[in-house]
Parts: C-alpha cells; structure tokens; sequence
C-alpha cells in the first residue's frame, strides 16, 4: 500500500480499496458540490498567527465535551452504514475513538446498534437521533440510549428531505449494493472489499429493524421505512420535547445561522454541530467554520460549539477553536481510515490529526487548547 501519512493519502487508499458506487456514496456532495468544498476551501481563508518563545515543551489537547474529558477537541461524527466501507464496520470506529480517548457518534442509520455499541466501547458516545414520525421510535431510542448508557443525544434538523446526490445516480448506487452487469466491474476490480462483503453478515439498519414490516422487502424496503420516516412537520417546540425527554447533554446538528442557534438554545440543547452535513443536503449552504464567529457572539460562552465540516488537517482544528468553536468533528476522514484499513486505519487517522494538531500549536506557541482565541489569528 502506498505511504499514508495525511487524510487525503488516506481518501487515495479508499478509493482504490471500495467499489466506485460506494467510494462516491462516501466522497460525494449535493448538486455541484459546492458546499462540500468549500467545507474545506474555507479554512484556507484564516490564518494562524504565531506567539514565539512561550515555552512549549508540554503541549496538551485534552478537553471536556459534552460532559466527558477527551484527550482532543475531535468527535467522531455520527454517519450512515459504516459496513458498506469495511466488515468491522462502527465496531472498528468505535473502539479506534475509545483507543484515542475520543467522542464517538452512531447513526440512527448505523449498521450496528446502540446496545453492541455500548457492549464493545466504554469511551464517551453519543447517539444521533431523529425527530420521526413515528415519534414511538424516537422516545424508544432515547430509552435505550438511558439504558446503554450514552453519553449525549444529537439531533438531526438538516433532513426535511434527502439532498441531490448525483455521484449515486452515476455510479447506480443500491442499498444494499447488489451485484448487478453495470457495477460488476467496479466490484471486480475490488477484491478485498468484494469477498468480505460476501462473507461477512450482511448489512442490517440494526437500530431499526425490528420496527419494520417493510423488513418482507429486504433492505431496500428498510430504507424506503426509514425515508418515509422524516417527518416534515417537526418544529423546535419538537426539540423542547425532545430535551425533555433526554435530560442530558443535547447537540443539535445542523444548525448554521445565529438564529437556529438562539432558537436551539431556547428550547433546551447544550451545544451545537455548526454544519451543512457535509455537503450532502443543501447545496450552496455556507461553510461549517464560517458560521462559528456569529453564532459564538449571539450564543455567548452558553453553548458548546462544534464545527462539523471539511476538517482535514490538525491545523484546521486550531483555527476553528480560535474562532471560538469548543472541538470540531470529522466523518470522512475516518472513513476513508476505515475502509482503507479497519481499526487500524480509523486509528492512523486519529493519531495524524491529533499529532498534526499538536504541532499546529507547539508552532503557534499554544500550550493548551483551552488558550486558543483570537489573538492567535492574524
Ligand atoms: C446520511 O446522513 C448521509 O448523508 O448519507
């Protein structure tokens, strides 16, 4: 395998290991794809300003997120289907954050479920929920998270509706990937990922599956279940209900504008994933590290805030802190770590950004990510 030692060797090694329609499920965007890079493009614009001579010989990253110490202000985004890019699927992801002392987030639309996850990992997780229709689900999931012992409930406000991924169309992505004429080729020509698809347990929404008649249908009848599920007429009077049922630390992902932030604030959440999902839903919607510095001086010090979106590199975790973001989150990143090589790819990618961001602040002359603040941008 080719030398890995930054995320984009990592996104190069994934995309050699994983068929074409699911690489594109994973890497691609809305429409034209301009929120998704300029999720990235953005950092560019900021520029880190060094103080020398501060002594730097101890260099510390460790926080507190969400009510839980973590050795870095880094979480481990909540993302779909983690068994499409590798046969460990969110086992492999879940133990390479606890290894690496960081938040782990699982999907409602995970291919394990809360109680596995909490059955392999005693790191800090938080579970990211749905307001559904069937709103049965939705209290049923906050109980079992109870139960399991989660952490923090993050909740979804960016879905109305599927976003416009055209790579899926292209590549003639189907959940599950089924091995039809056209994507026989690309599913050839990935050996590895082919034969432990076939071999291992197939994909299951685990979180889920037992609610669902639909299940007659297979998979495909699952995510039409879990499709139908969005229910377009959730509100943040929702999200007051929501907090309520929960009682624990509660993010609301989504969120871009000083107003959404307010509003959250309002109905009970304690912290904020600034983010357009990563480009996947609405096209043209601002970049995640933009909306930190508005949403910051609205929302004053009362809400943790956590930048989810296009953070590739330790030195963009520093400037979204400097901006006045609490961590950053990353999902890609570690996908590409996990289908290029399991836990221990999961587990390089961590240790990059953690080391990359170590280094960002032993330049900057930042001992400790608590002191990261404007004064360190230029
Ligand atoms: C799921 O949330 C996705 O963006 O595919």
């Amino acid at each position: 395998m080719a030398k890995l030692y930054n995320v984009n060797t990592f996104k190069r090694a994934a995309k050699k290991r994983l068929p074409a329609p699911i690489y594109h499920y994973m890497a691609g965007g809305a429409d034209d794809e301009i929120a998704l890079r300029e999720n990235i493009s953005a950092f560019d614009h900021y520029h880190l300003m060094p103080k020398q001579l501060r002594d730097v010989s101890v260099i510390n990253t460790k926080s507190k997120i969400l009510g839980k110490e973590v050795a870095a202000p880094l979480i481990l985004s909540p993302t779909g289907m983690s068994r499409l890019f590798h046969h460990d699927k969110e086992f492999a992801v879940a133990k390479a954050a606890e290894k690496a002392g960081l938040y782990y987030g699982l999907s409602t639309m995970a291919s394990t479920s809360i109680e596995q996850i909490s059955d392999v990992s005693a790191g800090p997780k938080m579970f990211q929920i749905y307001i559904l229709r069937d709103r049965g689900l939705t209290t049923e999931f906050v109980e079992r998270c109870k139960a399991s012992k989660f952490d923090a409930l993050c909740l979804t406000v960016d879905t109305a509706m599927a976003g416009n991924r055209e790579r899926d169309i292209v590549h003639g992505l189907t959940i599950p990937p089924k091995f039809g004429l056209k994507s026989l080729l690309s599913f050839a020509s990935c050996p590895y990922w082919s034969l432990n698809f076939l071999l291992n347990p197939r994909l299951r929404l685990e979180n889920v599956i037992h609610r669902v008649d639909a299940i007659k249908d297979g998979n495909m009848g699952l995510m039409k279940y879990v499709n139908d599920q969005f229910d377009r007429s959730v509100t943040w009077d929702d999200v007051a209900w929501l907090a309520s049922q929960w009682e624990g630390p509660l993010v609301i992902k989504g969120v871009q504008s000083k107003e959404d932030a307010l509003l959250a604030k309002k109905a009970g959440a304690t912290a904020l994933m600034i983010s357009n999902h990563g480009g996947r839903q609405l096209e043209s919607a601002p970049a995640a590290v933009d909306c930190v510095r508005p949403i910051r001086d609205a929302v004053g010090s009362d809400l943790e805030l956590i930048v989810d979106g296009g953070v590739r590199r330790g030195n963009h975790v520093a400037k979204a802190l400097a901006l006045g973001a609490d961590a950053c989150s990353i999902g890609r990143p570690y996908l590409y770590g996990l289908a290029a090589n399991g836990q221990s790819g999961v587990e390089q990618v961590l240790n990059i950004l953690i080391s990359e961001l170590k280094r960002t602040m032993t330049l900057m002359g930042c001992r400790d990510v608590s002191d990261l603040d404007e004064t360190f941008l230029s």
